[in-house]
């Protein structure tokens, strides 16, 4: 199957690290030029050096999305080389916060970090993706958007934010040629995840293995019908189809890889 990236340029905030890298690995791989974007420059490189090791074309983009001057670094950057033809707003964190420990002040930089970041990208964008009559915007959402727990309720908000964003977008784009489409992911194993599953086995006594973590975490909070945390590069699978040319035909959606996590209809 060829996914016709060959020739394109994308831009994957957030792919010095996790599910990003995972994206801009397999991008790279179907031939797109890949700009590497986030706030550290040797991750950065680092995951550059090692796309164009195995013969992919790497870039690399540096600034803090969580703010307008970080936003325009990344922006110039990334047109430095030339246009870009996909975006992919990945760029976001998410931390152990709840009902009482998340103040305004934490939601309003979750907000920032995690919905802003994207629509600061978008802005900056998507005017040369409609000059040019073609383009793809994806945005990273959650199961969490539409499935809410007690815990963490900030970052449930933006990801929320983030599924009704990329719709409205999608509507703003009517006839453009750009589309505009959510990957939900469910629990994905990346660094950040095993590191709060880590710290939360004692509390529900799943033991040190990370057989035993995962195991425990899939029984008591993020229950699927797979049985397992997710992968990066399932999550890279789903970006990979929306923005290839067999989704054409494809504006406002949610692809949910999640194991079966969400357990709506819609
Ligand atoms: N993993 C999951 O299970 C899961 C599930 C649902 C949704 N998601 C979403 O998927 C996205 C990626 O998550 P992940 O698990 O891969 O996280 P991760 O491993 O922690 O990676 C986060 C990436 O975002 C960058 N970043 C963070 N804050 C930034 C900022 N203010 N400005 C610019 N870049 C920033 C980081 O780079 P630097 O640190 O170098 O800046 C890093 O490249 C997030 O938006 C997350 O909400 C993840």
């Amino acid at each position: 199957m060829d996914l016709q990236l060959q020739g394109k340029r994308a831009l994957i905030t957030g792919s010095s690290a996790g599910l990003g890298e995972a994206i801009a690995i397999m991008l790279a791989d179907e031939g797109a030029t890949v700009i590497i974007h986030g706030r550290n420059p040797e991750r950065a490189a680092a995951v550059a050096s090692s796309i164009c090791k195995r013969g992919g074309l790497a870039e690399v983009a540096i600034g803090d999305l969580s703010t307008d001057t970080g936003a325009d670094e990344v922006g110039q950057s990334a047109l430095a080389g030339g246009p870009v033809d996909i975006l992919v707003n990945n760029a976001g964190a998410y931390e152990h916060f709840n009902w009482t420990t998340a103040l305004p002040a934490q939601w309003l930089k979750t907000y920032e970090t995690n919905v802003l970041s994207g629509v600061r990208m978008i802005q900056r964008l998507l005017p040369q993706m409609r000059a040019r009559k073609w383009g793809r915007i994806i945005t990273i959402g959650g199961g969490l958007a539409t499935q809410p727990v007690s815990g963490h309720p900030e970052y449930s908000a933006t990801l929320s934010a983030r599924h009704n964003l990329a719709v409205s977008l999608a509507r703003e784009l009517k006839g453009s040629g750009v589309t505009s489409n959510v990957v939900a992911p469910g629990a994905i194993r990346v660094k950040a995840v095993e590191d709060l599953l880590i710290a939360a086995a004692p509390k529900y006594g799943w033991g040190t293995s990370w057989e035993e973590i995962e195991k425990g975490a899939v029984a008591d909070i993020v229950q699927n019908d797979i049985g397992r945390l997710g992968k990066p590069e399932e999550i890279a699978g789903a970006v990979a189809y929306l923005v290839s040319s067999y989704a054409d035909y494809i504006s406002g959606a949610t692809i949910r890889v999640d194991g079966g996590t969400v357990r709506t209809v819609a």
